[in-house]
């Protein structure tokens, strides 16, 4: 089988014959192997080899509190969930977790919340042994913190060098594993988790490939869970059995037709109280407000997050709005700050999304293409345009969009592996 094939079957990821020629290229370099087809024979028959290889495709980019809304909103659901229920710890999965910037970022958050560590058990899961070797060490160099606001890397970690290890208490509340998503028995507990975070990864996979995983997961995933999904993904969810949950920001799922604890559904508490709404949910009456479990009430660190970071703009709400599945309410929000800001490329961004959704792709085109015409380094619409043209069959034009977003995914990563932006670049079209 070809490598590209091979490295297909095995991770999922959709990845284009140039993204695999320079990683197989890598590969024969770096153990002194010149014959092209005795390569494909040893790839075919060393796991170790594979392995090596998977390691130059996978994009294992990630940070701390990357879309804080979500540990915010995690927060929130565990600390009313354990205090309707303490039958048992809740059970939090990451996957897939890169190096293990996400799961740390809701270890630190319940921490901050008050949450017993006893009270939570946090499983995190990976593709990538180099990943999973990072976040097992739990140091982080700068890039790791992206944010302005930087209070948390002051009480949880320790400068050491020109880098910064996470404190025990938080690193050993994380159980690392390697895994494969894909792989069957990797859902092989039915309704284990109550939360699960799968973010940035289904990005990079094809339709069908995305419908598996996303079956794994909700067989993962307790009827009365819930999912955080990247903001990308949240339509690929709403096709394939989740509903989107109302929390701003936070692209929150859970299973259509099932009914996660959120908030909204439960009587109001407010365990976890920072100066302002910790989630979009009204504040119960004082005098109907239970009793709380003792929980320590601090401002969660995400919370923190959040509150000063979240942008008030139309753009931070059209984004919302989209999360919604309000797709009207998205496009009025981008109209609006057009009509503010006409030279709004990601107002435009958001517009194709939409069209996108409402399957006008002549529509979609319009608005991506006027996006990169006015941002001509703009990843997503390069790579949406790239798709599109390849839908309508002009593989030159596609080609040429291909292009350009290879070159903007390159000069935005020294070494070609790693995402340029929040939404997280396709590496399928490098
Ligand atoms: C961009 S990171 C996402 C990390 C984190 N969830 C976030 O949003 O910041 C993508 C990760 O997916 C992992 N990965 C790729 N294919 C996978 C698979 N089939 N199963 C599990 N992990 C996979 C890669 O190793 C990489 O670390």
């Amino acid at each position: 089988m070809k490598a590209r094939d091979l490295l297909q079957q095995v991770t999922g990821l959709n990845l284009t014959e140039a993204v695999v020629g320079r990683a197989v290229e890598r590969r024969m370099q770096a153990i002194a192997l010149a014959d092209a087809l005795a390569y494909e024979r040893l790839l075919a028959t060393s796991a170790q080899e594979l392995s090596a290889l998977t390691e130059l495709v996978v994009v294992p980019e990630s940070w701390m509190f990357r879309d804080a809304e979500a540990f915010v909103a995690a927060t929130a659901f565990i600390v009313r969930r354990l205090d309707a229920s303490a039958a048992r710890a809740l059970r939090i999965l990451s996957v897939p977790c890169a190096g293990g910037e996400e799961p740390y970022s809701m270890a630190m958050s319940l921490q901050s919340a008050g949450v017993a560590s006893a009270d939570v058990a946090i499983d995190a899961v990976d593709l990538s042994q180099v990943a999973l070797a990072r976040a097992r060490a739990g140091r982080y160099t700068r890039n790791a913190f992206r944010g302005r606001h930087l209070d948390f890397r002051d009480r949880f970690f320790t400068a050491v060098d020109a880098e910064y290890q996470i404190c025990e208490e938080i690193r050993a509340q994380v159980t690392f594993s390697h895994a494969n998503l894909l792989d069957p028995a990797f859902s092989s507990r039915p309704g284990y988790y109550d939360v699960i975070f799968c973010r940035n990864l289904l990005i990079y996979f094809d339709d069908p490939t995305v419908a598996a995983a996303i079956a794994s997961l909700a067989r993962l995933l307790a009827d009365d869970g819930i999912l955080f999904a990247g903001y990308a993904e949240v339509p690929a969810f709403c096709r394939n059995g989740f509903a989107a949950l109302r929390a701003p920001g936070a692209f929150a799922l859970e299973k259509t037709g099932a009914h996660a604890a959120w908030p909204a559904r439960l009587p109001a508490r407010q365990h976890v109280r920072p100066a302002r709404p910790l989630v979009a949910t009204p504040a119960p009456p004082a005098a109907t407000a239970p009793a709380t479990r003792g929980l320590r009430v601090t401002a969660p660190v995400a919370a923190q997050l959040v509150m000063r970071t979240a942008p008030a703009d139309l753009l931070a709400r059209a984004r919302r709005q989209a999360d919604l599945g309000d797709l009207q309410g998205a496009a009025a929000a981008c109209r609006e700050l057009l009509a503010a800001d006409p030279d709004s490329a990601d107002a435009y961004f958001i517009l194709g999304m939409v069209s996108e959704c409402e399957q006008k792709m002549d529509a979609a085109g319009h608005y991506w293409r006027r996006c990169v015409y006015l941002k001509p380094d703009h990843y997503d619409a390069l790579c949406h345009l790239a798709l599109l043209a390849e839908q309508s069959g002009d593989q030159a034009q596609a080609s040429a969009f291909k292009q350009r977003a290879a070159r903007i995914y390159q000069r935005g990563n020294g070494n070609g592996n790693g995402d340029t932006s929040d939404s997280a670049p396709r590496k399928a079209l490098r």
